[in-house]
């Protein structure tokens, strides 16, 4: 008995197939041990509670030449309220609805714990017309984060249902201005209002729903006035539908030095990052003496047609710029053995005729058939907490996916099979048409999480799925 297991071993021992036989075990691990302490797996709250109001309803405010535009907002605002914590603070926000519909509120970019997460039926009841619910967490990462409902979200968010989240550094680095910027566009009519009708054939045949006026914070004309010296971080939100910004910010001192949330692991001049639908952008701008002005920073998405976005004028006394190293340098994995890690799953985005709005955007040849059913359906992919997971997408149709997971960060680790190091996570990566990337990431919260594409019209004829995280 003995001697013939020796023997089987020692033929098992030269046997062909096992020089190609899978990579060893010790390959996953080392991958997990590369991205031990990138973030934090856990929150560590400090005992400060941070409490917020927020209503969704109807009201009007002003637009394009001050005329009154209708919108649903957050407290009456659009862009909602910026909510400020600082990492370690727990969030408690009090939501109440008076819209005249139900909804949610989804935090983008945030690790938190599953019930936390603002989609309807999957993690809580929608909040019906009336209702109030309590949203309570506190953030792992520090960043630049936003919210926004879950529920009809092709109509809600393009009402100017949004807001933001920066969560700050415990010690944040001492910039001489903070600033957000949320870049939208609207679909107006000629009598300046939302044009009410939404996910219609073209917007769902194309791109989503792009608009033909672009603003900065609700406005069309956005100067920044900053004073020789100063050192500025901007914050950059895209909550549009379907429109893809490339900021250009020209000959100003620029450099990214976060992207969803998540500091670098060097800043990186900024340029040509294309901030799709979801995206965030930190970036450090640093003013002085040299610096033109006035400047135009332009949106370059489309070479043929770029966007002015905002205009820079550098006036008022010289200040004496903060000087601090650049807080991008951040632990992120290269994952270089990442791509001979087996695929935990292949995602086919594409799009067929049919279903209730004539075409359905489908993932896996499976269209999302609304938020009610998600518990029903299969997982599009199933990951284990804790653990190393390479996820392969192939963009089958003509037409630009920015892919979203909800509850975990991915680095990209190739297009079109070629290796890619970029420098920091994401949670939102624009895929091309015909295009196939490769992403990494180690999940670190059980549950089930939403990944759709942030063009909310596609997500919203189907191309929605779930990702359920286990617990090893
Ligand atoms: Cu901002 Cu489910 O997304
Ligand atoms: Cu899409």
């Amino acid at each position: 008995m003995g001697l013939r297991a020796i023997v089987v071993v020692a033929v098992l021992g030269v046997c062909a197939a096992c020089r190609t036989a899978p990579a060893p075990a010790s390959e996953p691990d080392r991958l997990r041990d590369e991205f031990t302490g990138a973030y934090p797996e856990q929150a560590t709250p400090n005992g400060t509670v941070r409490e917020f109001e927020l209503v969704a309803a109807p009201t009007e405010v002003p637009l394009v030449d001050g005329k009154s535009l209708a919108v649903w907002a957050y407290n009456g605002q659009v862009p909602g309220p910026t909510l400020r914590i600082r990492l370690g603070e727990t969030l408690r926000v009090r939501f109440t609805n008076k819209l005249p519909q139900e909804t949610t509120i989804h935090w983008h970019g945030v690790r938190l714990p599953n019930a936390m997460d603002g989609v309807p039926y999957l993690t809580q009841a929608p909040v019906k017309p009336g209702e109030t619910f309590v949203y309570e967490f506190t953030p792992k990462d520090a960043g630049t984060f936003w919210f926004h409902p879950h529920v009809r979200a092709s109509e809600q968010v393009e009402r100017g249902l949004y807001g933001v989240l920066v969560v700050e550094d415990a010690q944040p680095p001492a910039y001489s201005r903070d600033l957000v910027w949320v870049l939208d566009d609207w679909l107006l009519d000629e009598s300046g209002q939302i044009v009410p009708e939404f996910n219609t054939r073209h917007d769902l045949m194309m791109d989503g729903r792009w608009g033909n006026t672009i603003t900065i914070n609700r406005h069309t004309d956005t100067v920044l006035h900053a004073r020789p010296g100063e050192r500025i971080r901007l914050r950059l939100l895209n909550t549009a539908n379907g429109r893809v910004f490339v900021p250009d910010f020209g000959d100003l001192t620029a450099t990214i030095i976060a992207v969803d949330g998540l500091y670098l692991r060097a800043p990186i001049p900024a340029r040509g990052f294309e901030l799709a639908p979801g995206n965030r952008l930190d970036v450090d701008l640093v003013f002085d003496h040299s610096s033109p002005t006035p400047f135009e920073i332009w949106d370059r998405f489309s070479s043929r047609r770029p966007n002015r976005l905002a205009t820079v004028e550098l006036d008022g006394e010289v200040v004496e710029t903060p000087r601090f190293p650049s807080p991008a340098h951040a632990k992120v994995p290269r994952w270089s053995e990442g791509l001979q890690e087996p695929i935990a799953h292949t995602f086919r985005l594409n799009a067929r005729s049919g279903g209730p709005f004539g075409i359905a955007w489908t993932i896996d040849g499976v269209a999302f058939e609304g938020h009610d059913h998600a518990m029903a359906m299969a997982p599009g992919a199933k990951l284990v907490r804790g653990k190393f997971a390479r996820l392969h997408f192939i963009n089958e149709s003509p037409r630009i996916h920015p892919i979203h997971t909800h509850g975990m960060f991915f680095r990209v680790l190739a297009r079109g099979g070629t290796p890619v190091d970029e420098p920091y996570f994401r949670d939102t990566v624009l895929i091309h048409p015909r295009e196939e990337i490769d992403l990494g990431g180690v999940p670190t919260d059980s549950g089930t999480w939403m990944m759709h594409c942030h063009i909310l019209e596609h997500a919203e004829a189907g191309m929605m799925t779930t990702i359920a995280v286990e617990d090893p």
